[in-house]
């Protein structure tokens, strides 16, 4: 592709609002408010009961993942362009499938406050 067309700025433009979740690009915007809403654009499901129950953000820890390396909560992280994001790997997938197991025996059990971080979600 020649240096002058037009297609080489749509490509800049693209990958400076865009970042890559399990590998796989995706575009993000304003409108974008965590992690879990651009994985679910790419079909990529990441679990995440407190927004589902519109609990507290953060109580479960179900929507663990990675970003740029390090452990953060998919719910609460807002997506920044460029950012690189891991979902799926042995430990994540064990430590999150333990999390909502967690998270619905609490449900289950009745808990008034089926959340682990404190009594107010
Ligand atoms: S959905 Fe993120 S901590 Fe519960």
């Amino acid at each position: 592709m020649p240096i002058d067309d037009p297609r080489n700025s749509i490509m800049k433009l693209f990958s400076l609002a865009s970042i890559k979740i399990d590998n796989q690009k995706s575009l993000i915007s304003l409108e974008d408010k965590n992690l879990v809403d651009v994985a679910e654009k790419l079909k990529i499901n990441i679990p995440a009961p407190c927004l589902k129950n519109k609990r507290k953000d953060g109580c479960c820890k179900a929507c663990l993942v990675e970003v740029d390396g390090k452990r953060s909560y998919a719910c609460t992280t807002k997506p920044i362009a460029g950012m690189k994001v891991t979902v799926r790997t042995k430990e994540l997938d064990r430590i999150r499938k333990e999390s909502l197991k967690e998270f619905k025996s609490q449900v289950r059990a009745g808990a008034s406050s089926p959340c682990q971080c404190s009594g107010s979600c």
